[in-house]
């Protein structure tokens, strides 16, 4: 049998595995290379791995819109991220609170409990934090100016500068951030050897994580019942569905998906910025010699590094797709990387251009009711530090092994060595 966290090249490789073994996340230029095939031969690929129920994987842009669209046929439930059957046998023998984020619910009670901090994400209220983002972008280019002209500039600078955004909007104090960030990891990317840290294997360091993460939430809520702030953890600590405040569980699931979607996401998109522009130098001269491209460069660095990996859709009724018929109980695996690739929607995928004119097209964020929340972060984060780059580095050059994490779910760059002068 095929043994998903050893998989490697030198083996053959059955095309569902490039979705679903974490160590084929660790070369993305293989990964797309494979995809690419995938899509043309088998658009909607049928696949059993072992251990899994069945699945159909989607990697055209048309199928994942249409799908993320479809709220009667398709719904996320409470397995809306792909992982074992066992795993999920084991909680639910454990008596373990099943995942009640808002990417795990559907229907009205999904609308009802998105409602809680959807106006807290709208493009104007989300504008008025820009002052601060600006400066802690400074902060971070003055401490890669400290750095002396080296640094990894994934984990000395994209990290502890989205974390920051985040914990700051979040209301959670600078000292609590290692914290945040070890958790984070330990949900997002346990099948990552560098974050499993003393667990015995991922699951034990997932569950570990949560149940630190409810403790910490626990008492934040509490704290900010007693003393609102103009935080989201207050809103989230006060925050009401149908006129009552939000059942312990909802509001715990809440706090975790907001801390953990708006994190490691964000940071491998910088890191995978500066990976892109590293690689690309004429694409980064461009944007040198016009920062007013920094929005759409943005927006090509989101569908260049896409790095929520997948999300699942069940089918609530028999149906088909693109001539598939898939039964009720089917259900599907969106690939967003792969759909970001599409030669049906964008030309000449396989090159990055911080000027492409189809890049607003990306599926980065999903599309539908469930779209990001944190989108107008995401982007204020990407774009502010794009252009602090654009106009101050003068010179920037890998600089060692770029290294990739290795997770199906969340990843990307994780170690990016460079060199650089300032002008
Ligand atoms: C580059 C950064 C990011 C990427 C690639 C990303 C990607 C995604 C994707 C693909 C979804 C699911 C969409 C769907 O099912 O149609 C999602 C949902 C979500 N994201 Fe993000 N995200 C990012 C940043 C953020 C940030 C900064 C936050 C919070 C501050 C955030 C909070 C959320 C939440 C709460 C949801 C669930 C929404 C729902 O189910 O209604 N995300 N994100």
């Amino acid at each position: 049998m095929t043994d998903l966290s050893t998989i490697d090249r030198t083996q053959t490789i059955p095309p569902w595995a490039w979705f679903v073994a974490p160590p084929l996340f660790a070369d993305m230029h293989a990964w797309h290379d494979a995809v690419d095939e995938i899509r043309q031969a088998t658009p909607i690929l049928s696949a059993e791995p072992p251990g899994y129920s069945p699945m159909w994987i989607l990697t055209r842009h048309a199928d994942v819109f249409a799908v993320s669209r479809d709220h009667q046929t398709w719904h996320n439930t409470t397995r809306s991220v792909l992982g074992p059957d066992i795993d999920y046998a084991n909680m639910m023998a454990s008596g373990m609170p099943l995942p009640k984020t808002l990417v795990h619910l559907d229907g009205d009670d999904h609308r009802d409990h998105r409602a809680v901090t959807n106006s807290w994400f709208k493009p104007k209220i989300v504008a008025n934090r820009q002052p601060r983002i600006d400066e802690l972008a400074d902060e971070f280019i003055g401490r890669m100016r400290d750095l002396g002209g080296h640094c990894d500039f994934a984990s000395d600078i994209a990290q502890p500068f989205t974390l920051r955004v985040i914990m700051d909007i979040y209301g959670v104090p600078e000292s609590d951030e290692a914290l945040m960030l070890e958790l984070t990891q330990g949900i997002f990317g346990a099948a990552d050897p560098e974050y499993l840290g003393d667990a015995a294997d991922p699951n034990a360091r997932v569950l570990e994580s949560v149940m630190r993460f409810i403790q910490y939430f626990n008492d934040m809520t509490v704290d900010r019942r007693a003393c609102p702030m103009d935080d989201i953890a207050s809103v989230i600590a006060n925050g009401k569905v149908n006129g009552k405040l939000m059942d312990d569980e909802h509001r715990l699931w809440y706090y975790i998906i907001i801390a953990t979607a708006g994190h490691d996401t964000t940071s491998f998109a910088l890191a995978g910025a500066m990976d892109a522009l590293v690689r690309h130098p004429d694409e980064f001269a461009k944007l040198r010699a016009d920062p007013g491209l920094v929005n759409n460069a943005a927006d090509e660095v989101f569908r260049w590094t896409s790095p929520v990996r997948h999300f699942m859709r069940y089918a609530q009724h028999d149906t088909e797709l693109a001539g598939v018929a898939i039964p009720e109980g089917g259900r599907v695996l969106l690939s967003y990387p792969a759909a970001n690739r599409d030669p049906e929607v964008f030309d000449q995928p396989e090159e990055f251009r911080v000027d492409r004119p189809d890049a607003d097209r990306i599926l980065t964020f999903g599309v539908g009711a469930h779209f990001c929340l944190g989108i107008q972060f995401a982007k204020r984060e990407i774009r502010t530090m794009l252009d602090r780059l654009a106009r101050q580095l003068d010179r920037v050059e890998l600089a060692g092994d770029v290294e990739f994490a290795q997770s199906h779910f969340v990843s990307g760059v994780k170690h990016l060595p460079i060199d650089y002068s300032f002008a």
